[in-house]
């Protein structure tokens, strides 16, 4: 079977030795030696600083709203991964949709201004399959409005923007390492915060607001990384020149295949952003030619996903308005295999079934 994307494994002795180190150190988590090394690595690889590891993304989310003391509605995008908005009813907030660019798929900025209100205080923007979104116009709005501004960036690892990370715009980014991401640390995430104070303090709240002993002095939540995810990062980070390499060439093997094709859209990239080459979609011209490429794909044992699907706003916990482009787009996307392992004879088998299926 092909799945959409498939885990990176590093060498397994190599992390073994982390994984003696860990036994021999007698420390598995709270700030251990190879969560700091690995803080330090991604500091420096990412080009950002202020960078705390967690858990997991969405865990950094809700870090990121308490930090900001984010309160009331929040302006978001419907076209995301669940827990852009989970994250935020679960802290209380409510979402308020701004549907997005057809192009880009990224939240339309156009459409940011209508939706504030007395009771607005943030934007959480998404930089979908790691394409920036339209960071200016976010950004002049945010200061119009003395708006807080948190980037979901769980798709954007190593991502530039202007010459410089992507991660260092807004009050806040988030970054995910799940198995499934081109970085990960089998489960993890991470908070770049602009203001240090904040970042101070954040430190202390991933570990339940503790800080010194006999002290809790925030609210805090357990967000903490553990030292055996740190390790998975450490031999990640260290073939990730070589991982970037192969998904690139297969990235670029799909977009010779489909850029030409009438019956096949890609992704509008921003000018201004590197590409990570983290996801390939292709979006169909209907929710039909959808589900017989699927349909065709799944006879062969290839399982693409209906990455982003349902679009967020028919969430039965949100009370929100219909986004139609959003929903127009994601009854008709899907992510294609990409991951570095993927045999180029697969991939051309790939292209050539959603070819097929599309002239049936
Ligand atoms: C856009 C987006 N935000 C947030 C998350 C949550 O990250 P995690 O799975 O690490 O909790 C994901 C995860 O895939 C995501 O794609």
């Amino acid at each position: 079977m092909i799945f959409v994307t498939k885990p990176y494994l590093p060498d397994e002795e190599k992390f073994n030795h982390y994984v003696s180190q860990i036994f021999r150190s007698e420390r598995l988590t709270n700030n251990g030696e190879l969560l700091l090394e690995l803080e330090r690595r991604l500091a420096s690889y990412l080009g950002v600083e202020n960078i705390l590891l967690v858990s997991n993304g969405t865990l950094a989310l809700s870090v990121a709203y308490k930090l900001l003391g984010l309160q009331g509605e929040v302006i978001t995008t419907p076209f995301s991964f669940v827990a852009t908005t989970s994250s935020l009813v679960w802290e209380d907030l409510k979402p308020v949709f701004t549907d997005i660019d057809e192009e880009t798929l990224n939240i339309n900025p156009d459409e940011i201004e209508r939706n504030i209100t007395d009771s607005t205080t943030a934007i959480v923007p998404v930089h979908v399959f790691g394409n920036g979104c339209d960071i200016n116009e976010v950004e002049a709005i945010a200061k119009e409005y003395n708006l807080k501004v948190v980037y979901d960036a769980a798709h954007a690892f190593g991502v530039r923007y202007k010459n410089q990370s992507i991660l260092n715009f807004g009050d806040i980014s988030i970054l995910s390492f799940h198995a499934t991401k081109l970085f990960h640390t089998i489960e993890g995430g991470a908070l770049i915060i602009k203001d240090r104070d904040l970042y101070v303090k954040a430190r202390k709240m991933i570990d339940f607001g503790i800080d010194g002993p006999d002290r809790v002095r925030y609210l805090g939540i357990n967000a903490k990384m553990n030292e055996f995810q740190a390790a998975m990062g450490l031999c990640v980070l260290d073939d990730i020149e070589k991982i970037n390499e192969k998904r690139e060439k297969l990235f670029r093997a799909y977009e010779a295949a489909f850029q030409f094709d009438p019956l096949v859209k890609l992704q509008k990239q921003n000018l201004n952003c590197s590409n990570n080459f983290s996801y390939f979609p292709i979006i169909l011209e209907d929710e039909q030619s959808l589900l017989l490429v699927r349909e065709q794909l799944s006879l062969k044992g290839i399982i693409p996903r209906r990455y982003f699907h349902p679009s967020l706003d028919r969430l039965d916990y949100v009370e929100s308005r219909f986004m139609p482009v959003s929903n127009s787009v994601s009854s008709r996307i899907l992510c294609l295999p990409l991951y570095d392992s993927l045999d180029i004879n697969d991939q051309r088998r790939i292209i050539q079934t959603v070819k097929e299926a599309l002239v049936k």
